[in-house]
């Protein structure tokens, strides 16, 4: 495959757009006059598969890519075939959407500890994804909020380092978020400010665990002493860790509780696209008990075409996305998730000792299976070009720089440990005597100063810019 756009920067691509596969294959700049015939389509689907595949084969990818096993992700594209023209809204085309929906369900509640619910009232939805499992959940307090009160002016306290997710929900449902800081030294969200912030219009709090840009775990059981006392909302956003820190506890490694076992948390979102092995496109969303899940069904009783209900923000949903992550749970089992986790968890400390040998390197907080590290010494940035060369993909945070390598399969292959080990090693040298001021990779992720409006402005337009060019033709 000769096609420039996998390479080993996965960053270029996005810049690229659609004009990587322009010289190969051509534009359809229209509806094609005639059919193509299937195999050729699909020679040229497999190429362009094959070629992108090969990037983060190799372990050197953070994040992404969970399972990273073709043998497993073919098994569930056979499931997903079955069913993945069916519409999981026509429920009665379909009964086995419901069962595996609410057995994708049972199984993530097992996993939270939803029996620690007096009542036994803990209850779930499959969303489209993480985004779509924490809009639900802060659409759902929300509706909660005015059942309870004709208040509109509402706030939730969201630690700096949540996913934006919560930060777009707030935008859509119309909510104030009130940031709240975290402590450097743990990257865990400062419970002080949290508590000072809470009034009457506070719906919501917010920890994760972990969070994405740290993989660091927030101090879950004081926020939940806190939303009991103040009454209000607590949503876990476990999307990232909600399908391995459970099993990390089980493996005996020190996971902090941030289930349902804790009284004051009352929706968790996690994710089985990521680490539940799924394919893309689905998530959970949990919830303490119904009245609060009921926040995010939509009934519209006067339709000229018929009375509508759907369970969230989706409308017609792919039964086939349903079918293959009810297949990658129920073959994986509680056996399958620990010894992969077994796996992640060796390669993330083995990596993370790597990172802590450098004196001139330094950890953000304590993770376990995401890691993230910085420098006092250089821009880590330096670090991040050098291993960029190298065909490592990380992914960068900012204020302060830093980047993270989130551990999934692809990384538990031999040898990557020991490439990272070397290659790091080689990096740290460079970053000393870089042979460039300023880090090619930390122009857009860091560089930006918060305090020139200008520079936020042109930030956001290349970020516009980015986008527009992933949805539009290249020119002609
Ligand atoms: C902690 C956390 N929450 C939420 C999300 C959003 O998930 P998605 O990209 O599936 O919408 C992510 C994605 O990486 C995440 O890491």
């Amino acid at each position: 495959m000769t096609a420039k756009t996998a390479g080993t920067d996965g960053t270029a691509n996005v810049f690229a757009g659609a004009r990587a596969y322009r010289e190969r294959y051509g534009v359809n700049r229209r509806m094609p006059d005639k059919g193509r015939p299937h195999d050729e389509i699909m020679r040229e689907l497999r190429e362009m598969a094959d070629a992108e595949d090969v990037f983060w084969q190799t372990g050197r990818c953070s994040g992404s890519l969970y399972r990273g096993n073709m043998e497993h992700y073919g098994f569930l594209n056979e499931a997903a075939s079955l069913y993945s023209h069916v519409n999981a809204l026509q429920r009665d085309i379909c009964p086995s959407a419901s069962r595996f929906e609410s057995e994708i369900i049972a199984m993530t509640l097992d996993m939270m500890h939803g029996d620690a619910v007096p009542g036994g009232t803990a209850c779930g939805a499959v969303t489209q994804g993480g985004t779509d499992s924490i809009m639900s959940a802060v659409l759902a307090h929300r509706e909660r909020a005015r059942r309870r009160s004709t208040r509109r002016d509402v706030t939730m306290i969201l630690p700096v380092t949540a996913h934006p997710a919560f930060e777009k929900a707030a935008h859509l449902f119309g909510i104030d978020v009130i940031p709240a800081p975290i402590d450097p030294r743990t990257t865990q969200v400062d419970v002080d400010f949290v508590r000072a912030h809470i009034d009457e219009r506070t719906i919501l709090l917010v920890g994760s665990a972990g969070n994405y840009p740290y993989g660091t775990i927030d101090p879950i059981d004081r926020l939940s002493e806190l939303a009991i006392e103040r009454g209000v909302g607590l949503h876990v956003d476990g999307c990232l860790g909600g399908f391995i820190l459970p099993w990390g506890e089980a493996l005996g490694y020190e996971i902090p509780v941030f289930d349902f076992r804790l009284p004051g948390v009352s929706s968790i979102s996690a994710d089985t696209h990521k680490y539940g092995y799924g394919l893309k496109g689905t998530s959970v969303v949990l919830y303490r008990d119904k009245d609060l899940r009921e926040g995010q069904y939509f009934v519209s009783e006067m339709w000229p075409g018929g009375k509508y209900f759907s369970p969230g923000l989706a409308g017609s949903r792919p039964v086939g996305l349903l079918a293959a992550t009810w297949a990658s749970m129920v073959s994986l089992g509680r056996e399958g998730y620990l010894e992969l986790a077994r796996a992640i968890f060796e390669t993330s400390f083995a990596m993370q000792k790597a990172v802590r040998s450098h004196a001139e390197l330094r950890m953000m907080g304590v993770p376990t299976f995401c890691f993230s590290f910085t420098s006092d010494a250089f821009d880590i940035y330096h670090v991040n070009d050098f291993m960029r060369g190298r065909g490592w993909r990380f992914n960068g945070q900012q204020y302060p720089n830093a980047i993270h390598m989130c551990v999934t399969g692809p990384q538990t292959q031999p040898g990557v440990v020991e490439a990272f080990t070397t290659d790091l090693r080689e990096a740290v040298d460079y970053a000393h005597h870089p042979s460039r001021e300023t880090p090619a990779s930390g122009a857009i992720y860091g560089g930006i100063p918060t305090d020139v409006p200008e520079a936020q402005q042109f930030l956001r337009r290349t970020l516009i810019e980015i986008i527009d060019r992933m949805h539009d033709l290249p020119p002609e």
